[in-house]
């Protein structure tokens, strides 16, 4: 299959690409408009007779029209995807995960390619700590930061386009990813690199937060599988039963890190922080067969440290930078 993969120069984004060139004979091209969060380098020794990379943006409409029509499908992965970010200047989530989403809609339309839409199990909102709740297919769509708000309404765009045009097209809403070629402005990248640079890990609130976590390449299998054999139309829930709160992972990457577990840092809570997300992967689990294959969290969160460990050329010319925005945003809060 030729497959165009928007946004292949990010974390879920590469993985996936990393995955789909490793698992079969497939065509990949990528566009990506390498935004702070796009890197080149995460795509770097991939077979180059299958993957074409094309520096561009989702919003040029003919440039996206020229590449879906040379394409048999188009998993959609680009977005601006950093809720602390979507606080401090929402615009971008709206051009991006909107309007370039309705942008590749339509050029999907005019050439009836198969589509598959990535999302966000943030779209239902979050769950009480103690609830037995956990979102489905079926859950009503709640979401409450603009980063959320944005791939909701990237979401209800793309089942109207299914309905009215009849698009052959694909969901999937994912819980928190965790893996190799992460942007250390995440959690779990953001305390690891922190601890190797002899930084305080940075705790928001009291840490009670819960997500979901899933390592990416099972993300990335559970797509293909979607892509490969899913219900046109439907929508896919995934994630691997990794409920964890904020805090406990902090104290497993202390502990992996060989640092005493009190030596972090609580800071100013995230403004409308969700308390927690849940995931039951039920249906994507009987209808596709689909399994974690990184099921021990504890053995994927000490192969991804020492991916940092081994990796710090990719992640270090990003972290000053990352830093800096952090301090601008609690600055500009206070
Ligand atoms: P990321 O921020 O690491 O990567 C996003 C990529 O999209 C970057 O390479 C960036 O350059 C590119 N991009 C941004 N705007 C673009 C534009 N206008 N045109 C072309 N490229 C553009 O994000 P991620 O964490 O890899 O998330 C990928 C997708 O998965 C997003 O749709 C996100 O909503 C979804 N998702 C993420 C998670 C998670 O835990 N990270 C979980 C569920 C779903
Ligand atoms: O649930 C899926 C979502 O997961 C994706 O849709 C988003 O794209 C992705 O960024 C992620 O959103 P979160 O907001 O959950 O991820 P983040 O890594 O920003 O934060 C994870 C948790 O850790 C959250 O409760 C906030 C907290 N946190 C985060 C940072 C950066 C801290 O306690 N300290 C920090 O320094």
């Amino acid at each position: 299959m030729r497959i165009l993969v928007t946004g292949g120069a990010g974390f879920i984004g590469s993985n996936f690409v990393h995955h789909v060139l490793g698992a079969g004979d497939h065509h990949v091209t990528v566009i990506d408009k390498l935004t702070y969060a796009g890197n080149r380098a995460s795509l770097e020794g991939l077979p180059a007779s299958r993957l074409q990379f094309v520096h561009g943006d989702i919003l040029d409409a003919p440039l996206v029209d020229r590449l879906v029509g040379e394409s048999e499908a188009v998993v959609h992965f680009a977005a601006e995807s950093h809720n602390d970010n979507s606080l401090d200047d929402p615009r971008p989530f709206v051009d991006t995960n909107i309007i370039g989403t309705f942008t590749l809609l339509e050029a999907v339309r005019r050439h009836g390619t198969r589509f598959h839409h990535i999302s966000t199990d943030e779209v239902y909102g979050d769950l009480e700590l103690d609830d037995p709740a956990r979102f489905t297919e079926s859950t009503p769509y709640n979401p409450s930061s603009p980063y959320s708000s944005t791939k909701a309404g990237s979401d209800l765009l793309v089942r109207a386009w299914v309905r009215s045009f009849g698009l052959r097209a694909t969901l999937s809403n994912c819980s928190n990813n965790y893996g190799p070629y992460q942007h250390v402005e995440k959690f779990i990248p953001r305390q690891i690199t922190n601890v190797l640079r002899g930084e305080r890990p940075k705790l928001y609130g009291a840490g009670r937060n819960v997500r979901d976590w899933i390592h990416a390449d099972d993300h990335s299998a559970a797509v293909l599988a979607i892509l490969e054999r899913g219900r046109l139309g439907e929508t896919y829930l995934i994630g691997a039963d990794g409920e964890r709160s904020n805090r406990e992972v902090l104290a497993l990457i202390l502990e992996a890190m060989g640092r005493p577990a009190d030596e972090f840092d609580e800071v100013a809570d995230r403004p409308g922080h969700d308390l927690r997300y849940a995931i039951d992967s039920s249906k994507l689990r009987g209808e596709l067969g689909w399994m974690p294959r990184f099921a021990d969290f504890s053995a994927g969160l000490a192969a991804t440290i020492d991916w940092y460990r081994r990796n710090e050329a990719w992640w270090a010319p990003q972290k000053q930078a990352a830093e800096d925005r952090y301090r601008a945003q609690h600055t500009a809060r206070a």
